[in-house]
């Protein structure tokens, strides 16, 4: 866990509730989080998702690998280090999108399982919902995929550390929501996030 170094600081508290909030919003605020290879189908699932909450009135924001290593995580790289610092930093991001009414939806790579539990766990202490959703798909499919030609780059090894190439990713053992994406359909896929959330509570009236 990183050791916190600023002293006397302390949440601060507004008067308007995250159940105020929920409530306006007819939704429970979550965490959806996409885990798998790269190309496996995270954004792509996370970008239908989103169009299908949208049209059922619902709010999600997606948190993507790319855009934050773009902005704010733009200071960092591929390392263990820095991929453990990127998933930190997202986790706590994802809180308070969470903690506004939000589903956010949160596609990294995160390939390393006790990062992705350090998440589940600060949100649990925050009473927040984590969802794992394990985009599964077989090296071999996703690198016949390649969208963006970076395992064809990473094989002749013009990047280094790339996650399945030189690099590990360590599946989920107990994902929440399990996606076989070179056997399902989009729809199939979100279909099934859907139901889940429907099924738990987190779309409230629909
Ligand atoms: S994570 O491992 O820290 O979770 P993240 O999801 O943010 O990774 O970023 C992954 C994206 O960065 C990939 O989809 C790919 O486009 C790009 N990328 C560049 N270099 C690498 C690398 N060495 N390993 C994995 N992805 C890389």
């Amino acid at each position: 866990m990183t050791q916190q170094i600023a002293t006397n600081v302390h949440w601060h508290h507004g008067e308007v509730t995250r159940e105020d909030r929920n409530r306006l919003m007819g939704q429970k605020g979550a965490t959806l989080w996409f885990t798998g290879l790269s190309g496996s189908g995270k954004s792509t699932v996370s970008v239908a998702l989103e169009s299908a909450l949208y049209e059922h009135g619902k709010l999600a924001y997606r948190l993507d690998g790319d855009n934050i290593r773009l902005g704010i995580n733009k200071n960092l790289g591929f390392s263990a280090a820095d991929r453990t610092e990127n998933i930190r930093r997202i986790g706590e991001i994802a809180k308070l999108f969470v903690d506004s009414g939000t589903i956010s939806l949160s596609s990294f790579i995160s390939p390393y399982r006790e990062d992705r539990d350090t998440v589940r766990q600060l949100h649990q202490e925050s009473g927040f919902d984590f969802i794992e959703v394990y985009v599964d798909c077989p090296l071999e499919e996703a690198e016949k995929r390649d969208p963006k030609g970076l395992y064809k780059k990473a094989r002749a090894g013009e990047i280094k550390n790339f996650t399945g190439i030189d690099d590990p990713y360590e599946a989920p053992e107990n994902p929440e929501i399990h996606l076989r994406t070179d056997q399902m359909t989009l729809e199939e896929e979100v279909d099934t996030i859907i139901d889940y959330l429907k099924s738990h509570g987190f779309l409230a009236g629909i």
